[in-house]
């Protein structure tokens, strides 16, 4: 909930003091993290930009709860904005489930062309109907798979192991082809889980697997890129009915420089981090079957066909 500071006194006004809006931003991960470097940008680009009227606290870790219940309390204005994963955001507007689909980007260039692009413009503007401002679109990154008992190469060594998902069908539905038995729970339960051996195994991106210090309870990591997972910062529509039509502009802005901040630590990430997770005792399959992935999958996508339309699929692909 926005709280403007008691710098809106009467004696303040007459002194020329401007109020202030604090907003409050929740995201899952660390500070250092790619959600927060991003978070962290569009702070101070909305503090400079509007002259210090509207600054932010921020809530990294899921200290305000999982991503599900931060959308949700964007929605209700309880929370003012929130940097997030896609992951349970087609509970809240359904066309987003679309940019879940396992292997449906080529690579980093492609989806972040195709979020950037009128497709991922559309997808924003459909939030608005759900009672969501999505500003941009910031990153989470490809996700790979980890797990405690073996080395994942191909599909077949991903059979029978419980895997930790995110409370997402679309990705559920294409790792049961893989034969994971998927096992949806919210982020801040998933170290625990791992710890005590209630799932096998999980899979995220790299800043995630780096950031939560995975290489404590994951024996194994395999780069299987199965999935590409979009991020986004969302404001409260309480907040943005509230900001002037230059203020707007100002949110809209920073929203872009978080973008490019985060997917710059992505890229980072991926750099720097495998030799990191190495060091702490990972053993890395860098040269995954891709083609066995895909080939186990070609079923789901008739599902996937059916429900999203065979030419929005093809209209994803299509974007060079
Ligand atoms: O696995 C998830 O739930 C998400 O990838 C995470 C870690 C919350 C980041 O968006």
């Amino acid at each position: 909930m926005m709280v403007p500071v008691a710098a809106a006194t009467l004696s303040a006004v007459a002194m020329g003091v401007q109020a202030q809006t604090v907003l409050k931003i929740g995201y899952p991960t660390s500070p250092q993290s790619h959600y927060g470097v991003g978070s962290s940008t569009f702070c101070e680009e909305i503090k400079s930009g509007t002259e210090g009227r509207y600054v932010c606290e921020e809530f990294p870790n899921s200290a305000l709860g999982g991503e599900r219940e931060m959308i949700e309390s964007v929605q209700l204005g309880t929370l003012d904005l929130v940097n997030t994963s896609t992951g349970p955001l087609g509970n809240f507007v359904p066309s987003v489930k679309i940019v879940d689909i396992p292997f449906l980007f080529r690579d980093y260039d492609h989806a972040r062309k195709v979020m950037d692009g009128d497709i991922g413009e559309k997808l924003l503007d459909d939030m608005q109907e759900r009672g969501l401002v999505g500003l941009a679109w910031t990153e989470n990154g490809f996700r790979h798979m980890t797990n405690s008992v073996r080395p994942i190469v191909k599909a077949d060594d991903a059979k029978g192991l419980k895997m930790r998902t995110m409370e997402n069908k679309v990705h559920m539905d294409g790792y049961k082809t893989f034969g994971i038995l998927p096992t949806p729970m919210a982020f801040p339960e998933l170290f625990t889980a791992l710890q005590q051996g209630t799932v096998d195994g999980q899979e995220n991106p790299i800043p995630v697997i780096l950031a939560s210090k995975f290489s404590q309870v994951q024996d194994h990591l395999s780069l299987t890129n199965h999935v590409y997972s979009p991020a986004i910062l969302i404001l409260s529509p309480q907040v943005w009915n509230e900001l002037s039509d230059a203020d707007k502009k100002v949110f809209k802005a920073a929203a872009q420089k978080a973008a490019t901040a985060q997917r710059k630590k992505v890229n980072d990430d991926e750099a720097n981090g495998i030799a990191i997770l190495r060091k702490d005792g990972m053993q890395v399959v860098e040269q995954v079957d891709g083609e066995s992935f895909r080939q186990a999958i070609t079923p789901a996508y008739a599902d996937y066909a059916k429900e999203f339309g065979a030419d929005n699929i093809r209209a994803i692909q299509a974007v060079q």
